[in-house]
């Protein structure tokens, strides 16, 4: 989605805003651009294609103290020179990240008060609105303000005005954007990265604020335009945190940091006792209902909750794709817990659903990773997966985080409802003790790559697994697909021969997996019917069997159950990294793809 990065201060500000949008480069783009004042002058540079164009087009003649600058992940026209941002109507010159749903209404009114659009941009729209404001009253916050407050959908801005040459303006509604103050200037921007290099402390913007941001203050107003105190935040990650440290992908070293960040998540909630538990969770004992609601891979992780939290709590669980739950009749009552997942806390069908149950009266509980997320501070309850700065679009160690955060949610569901006896808590300790270990060993192993190496080539993968290990073939297929843009199906193991068997040739691989003994010996019936039309079967399983029905076989050490999950999803990450990495595909950046979508 798109980035923003914006600067005001007492320094040449030009090259802040290009590292600035290098660091957003994760939230996936197509076209780049530039705006600055020098010598009293408004200049806007922008080139389709990587950050890369747009360097080319800066001379390091050029020094500005105030800029806005921009990423474009492309929505409304294609991704061309024309579309990318900034974009400029009369006064005005604007950067913007989100959807402007009405936008076609509002140039219609616009185009009779003769403005005319050379891009097919919603943004566009929007600059010209603020501008037909301004030329009624020449009050820029108001023309700002009134222009918001006619748009319908999400939006955050960074706007400079011809008239005022000294000053950088920011709103937002939905849409991600944070203020940040340093000792050289001040910054806006779509994400903590963007201004990590230069300071760590940030305010946040709730929907319809508005900031006004100079060289040296930072002064907020409410949507009545009356001045408003925040207090700042202050991140608490480093920048070396959020840059490769000697990994060749971000991809590969979120995948290497998964063992810490897993000890942590779980440090930060459960010191092995029930008690612990009790303080770290709301009381959720009352629910009779689960919906768990959330897209792509934060999906993916409520499938694998709804085996955790029937199996163990005997709660029944619902797991819908935000983008549906929203406009779909929902069979909820104040009996029911609403849990929303999402890494960056800001996609927007998650976000509108959250908002469509609070309206409901439901309680709600978010598992967020990004701190002052909107959905994070939007829910009723949240819990943070403390995973860090994630920059591979294709989640890992949030994922797994996710996961464990709901293996702890079951833990003690499971044990307050009496399903979990203390025995089994001891066993389950145990476990949560050695897991970190675990995990390392699991990741440290090369016979992934070797298997990499033998299926990149194919045009078509399969993952199979029944139960819990499905809801991984899911996650499974999903990363590969996302990195290395090889076709690939997850299906229920015992589904198969309904259909998607005549898909199967000689060679075809078909990931099996296969960790929950009570259904062990059902899966391997369904992989020796896969196996008979001649796939290649990859066998990733916690248990080696006596018979060989299987090409390669990954073994992953047995835990319990509840944990299983936490070690099984290693070597599907690791595969798909060098599948992609065989096929030279832009792993960090997959194409078409964003980390945050904040757009419906
Ligand atoms: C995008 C990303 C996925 C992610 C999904 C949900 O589609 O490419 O990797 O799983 O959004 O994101 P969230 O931030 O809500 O977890």
């Amino acid at each position: 989605m798109c980035g923003i990065v914006g600067f005001n201060g007492h320094k040449n500000g030009i090259p802040k805003i290009i590292k600035g949008l290098e660091s957003l480069e994760y939230r996936g783009y197509d076209s780049a651009g530039i705006a600055y004042i020098n010598n009293e002058r408004i200049t806007i540079k922008k080139e389709k294609g990587r950050i890369k164009n747009l360097k080319d087009l800066i001379t390091e003649k050029e020094n500005a103290y105030l800029g806005i600058g921009h990423t474009r992940w492309a929505t409304h026209g294609e991704p061309t020179k024309e579309n990318a941002h900034p974009h400029q109507q009369g006064k005005f010159t604007l950067v913007h990240n989100g959807i402007i749903e009405n936008y076609m209404e509002l140039q219609k009114i616009l185009k009779d008060k003769h403005y005319a659009f050379i891009s097919q941009t919603d943004t566009e729209v929007a600059c010209a609105l603020i501008d037909y404001y301004y030329q009624k009253d020449a009050n820029i916050k108001m023309a700002i303000l009134n222009a918001s407050k006619q748009m319908r959908g999400a939006f955050a801005f960074g706007i400079i005005c011809e008239d005022d040459k000294e000053t950088l303006y920011a709103i937002r509604k939905t849409s991600p954007l944070i203020i940040a103050k340093s000792k050289d200037g001040n910054f806006i921007a779509s994400d903590v990265p963007a201004i990590l290099e230069f300071t760590n402390e940030y305010f946040l913007l709730n929907d319809l604020e508005l900031a006004e941001i100079t060289k040296d203050n930072i002064t907020f107003y409410n949507e009545e335009l009356k001045e408003i105190k925040k207090e700042s935040s202050l991140f608490e990650g480093n920048l070396e945190a959020s840059q490769k440290g000697g990994y060749e992908h971000f991809m590969l070293k979120e995948i290497h940091e998964q063992d810490e960040i897993i000890k942590n998540t779980i440090a930060c909630y459960y010191d092995g006792t029930i008690a612990s538990l009790d303080k770290s969770f709301p009381d959720l004992t009352k629910f009779n209902k689960i919906d768990i609601v959330a897209c792509g891979s934060a999906y993916h992780t409520g499938l694998c909750a709804k085996s955790f939290i029937e199996n163990y709590a005997n709660i029944p669980v619902n797991v819908e794709v935000a983008s549906e739950y929203r406009y779909k009749k929902c069979f909820y009552d104040k009996n029911t817990l609403v849990i929303l997942v999402s890494q960056s806390g800001e996609t927007a069908d998650t976000l509108a659903a959250l908002r469509k149950a609070k309206k409901d009266g439901i309680t709600t509980l978010a598992i967020v990773n990004v701190v002052g997320s909107n959905i994070a501070r939007e829910a009723d309850y949240t819990l943070y997966i403390k995973a860090g700065c994630e920059i591979a679009v294709a989640t890992t160690k949030a994922y797994l985080a996710q996961v464990a955060m709901f293996s702890l949610l079951a833990i003690y569901l499971g044990y307050k409802k009496g399903l979990i006896q203390e025995e089994e808590l001891i066993e389950i300790n145990k476990d949560i003790k050695n897991l970190p270990k675990m995990i390392r060993k699991t990741i440290d192993n090369d016979l992934y790559f070797k298997i990499a190496d033998q299926i990149y080539e194919n045009k078509n993968i399969f993952f199979i697994g029944r139960g819990l290990d499905y809801a991984l073939c899911m996650e499974g297929s999903l990363k590969l697909k996302e990195i290395s843009y090889i076709n690939s199906v997850a299906y229920q193991a015992g589904e198969l021969k309904h259909g998607t068997i005549s898909l199967i040739e000689k060679d075809t691989p078909v990931i099996a997996l296969s960790t929950e003994d009570e259904l062990r010996e059902k899966t391997i019936s369904n992989i020796k019917e896969a196996k008979s039309r001649g796939a290649k079967v990859i066998y990733v399983t916690n248990k080696i069997p006596e018979e060989k029905f299987y090409d390669e076989i990954i073994t992953i050490e047995k835990i319990h159950p509840i944990l299983q999950s936490i070690l099984t999803m290693i070597p599907l990450q690791l595969m798909s990294y060098k599948v992609a990495k065989n096929k030279n595909c832009d792993i960090d950046k997959p194409r078409n793809l964003a980390k945050s979508v904040t757009v419906e």
